[in-house]
């Protein structure tokens, strides 16, 4: 069915409204670009296009698909590297080079890979939505094919496929494949939630001891320009313990996207020393590509993260930044002519962000398996300044908050992860876990650091005032082993072997830092003097 352009303005067109539905997925213009209609009027459709509509013309056609905006989930997403719209940016850099073509459309699977599919159901069985019927060999992973229709099983296969050919057949004659196409802006079913209480380690000390944070978790790390969000993001991306990573990375610098790439390919995971980018799927929508599709790349990664949550993998995904996402919603929200809220952003920002978060969690699947989904999401407020918009929205719906502070980027002390403002809601929970699991000296040893870099606080401030000669010789003492454990404890250079922290080398670091601090006190009560 064909439409035709009456209105362009900026990313969107406006287009004869018959017969579309909100959210259908229409070809727009003879280029074909791909759009989704956002507003029905009362006489026209107004549609979002994803790609530059540089050229577009008025009467061109536009062509309805019939279903919304969907990713493919099947095997072959891992290690993959996709666009916002899901187009597998290796294979179309195979087929027309460096620069995407508008309007070019390419399966997000190789459907002429072949599989072996190993079936968990035989002929007879009856299944409904969410059984597994089989698994693939997914690189290290069982990539679990479940079922998306109720019936019974007529025949399934046990061998070689690929992904266009049926897998099996229902008594009812329906086919089942081994992909299938998922809206991106509906999150996939599960049969309930739990609250997160799991760690998820890191691997960076700062966030694993002081603001732990838990798998089904939301994170945010807002910081304002140069203070380590993107390296923070990559060195988690890097070293987490989950079993899958997806890298969202949205309307930032292209060259940082290109150097992760190069470097995942090269390094390989610390728990199991398998390369990096077979665990890894990345979303790539720089600020050279089009900003509308950086609206949807978010939910492009959360829905193939969500596939991969209902295999019961933990699943992380993290995103950099959040706050260019705003920006293009702000952008479409303008060219729609829609009442603006706080500075431009539409009046729906906060609820779409807190929809999106609510997408995180730990789940029960429809096959009874536990997964987890937790998200990592970089902020960069403008001028730094937290009071804006984007910050405040993701502050009321995030669990934890690791603020980057630009004036502990501005001494190098990275993570500029500001010790005193940021929290973790997960705290409690995580922390028990850790004193059960790795030391039960761990909340013991928190407390105190904690306790530490309050006291030199305090002390600094007395020390302007009377310089540091004039302090005692047991707040000189303390002065120095906070000194040494946000020196050597806190920060962790992202490019030298420290970059990773395991939590039991975390705990034994403290450990030796507040060993060395007790014993250096109860000298000093024994009469030895510091000069000694
Ligand atoms: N953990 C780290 N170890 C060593 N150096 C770091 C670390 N984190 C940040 N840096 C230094 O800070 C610089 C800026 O970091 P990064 O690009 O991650 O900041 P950003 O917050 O993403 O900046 P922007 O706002 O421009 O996106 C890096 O080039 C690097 O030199
Ligand atoms: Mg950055």
């Amino acid at each position: 069915m064909t439409r035709r352009i009456r209105g362009i303005s900026g990313p969107t067109v406006s287009v004869e409204f018959s017969g579309l539905k909100l959210y259908e997925r229409l070809y727009v213009g003879h280029a074909m670009l791909t759009g989704e209609v956002v507003r029905l009027d009362r006489d026209r459709a107004v549609v979002q296009v994803y790609e530059d509509t540089k050229g577009l013309g008025i009467d061109e056609p536009v062509n309805i698909v019939g279903m919304p905006l969907t990713v493919r989930l099947g095997p072959g997403l891992l290690a993959g590297m996709f666009d916002g719209l899901q187009r597998p940016l290796k294979r179309l850099r195979e087929d027309m080079g460096p620069f995407i073509i508008r309007g070019k459309q390419m399966y997000a699977l190789d459907h002429m890979k072949r599989w072996r599919f190993s079936p968990l159901k035989r002929k007879g069985d009856d299944v409904r939505t969410g059984d597994i019927l089989g698994y693939v060999e997914e690189g290290a992973f069982k990539h679990l094919i479940t079922c998306n229709c109720d019936g019974r099983i007529v025949w399934i296969t046990d061998g070689e496929f690929s992904l266009g050919e049926p897998i099996g057949k229902l008594e009812d004659g329906k086919e089942i494949f081994g992909c299938h196409e998922w809206p991106v802006r509906m999150s996939r079913p599960y049969k309930r939630k739990f609250p997160p209480s799991e760690p998820l380690v890191t691997g960076q000390r700062c966030i694993d001891f002081l603001f732990p944070i838990a798998r089904g978790g939301t994170v945010i790390l807002p910081g304002g320009f140069g203070t380590g969000k993107t390296i923070l993001e990559q060195a988690i991306a890097k070293s987490a313990d989950v079993d899958i990573v997806v890298y969202v990375g949205c309307g930032e610098r292209g060259n940082e996207m290109a150097d992760l790439i190069d470097e995942f390919a090269t390094l390989s995971d610390p728990w199991t020393g398998r390369g990096l980018m077979e665990r890894t799927i990345l979303v790539v929508n720089t600020s050279n590509m089009p900003v509308a599709a950086r609206e949807a790349s978010i939910y492009t990664a959360a829905t193939m993260a969500e596939y991969y949550r209902d295999m019961g993998y933990h699943v992380l995904l993290l995103a950099d930044s959040l706050s260019r996402w705003a920006e293009a919603l702000r952008e479409i929200s303008s060219s729609l002519e829609e009442m603006p809220g706080e500075e431009g952003y539409p009046t729906y920002l906060a609820s779409r962000l807190s929809g999106f978060f609510e997408r995180a969690g730990v789940v029960e699947t429809l096959s009874g398996r536990i997964g987890s989904l937790s998200m990592v999401l970089s902020v960069s407020p403008p001028g730094g300044d937290f009071t804006e918009p984007v910050t405040q929205a993701c502050l009321r719906a995030a669990g934890a908050f690791l603020m980057l502070d630009t004036s502990l980027a501005h001494r190098r002390h990275f993570p500029a992860i500001n010790y005193f403002q940021s929290y973790s809601l997960y705290e409690k929970d995580i922390v028990r876990h850790f004193n059960e699991q790795i030391s039960s000296e761990w909340a013991g040893l928190m407390q105190r650091c904690r306790e530490l870099l309050q006291a030199e606080e305090r002390l600094r401030e007395v020390a302007e005032i009377i310089g540091v000669e004039g302090l005692q010789d047991a707040d000189m003492i303390l002065m120095k082993v906070a000194e040494m454990i946000r020196i050597e404890f806190l920060c962790q250079n992202a490019y030298a072997e420290d970059a990773f922290s395991p939590p039991e080398k975390t705990v034994s670091k403290i450990r030796e830092v507040v060993e060395f601090y007790d014993s250096s006190i109860s000298r000093l009560r024994e009469g030895v003097s510091r000069n000694q």
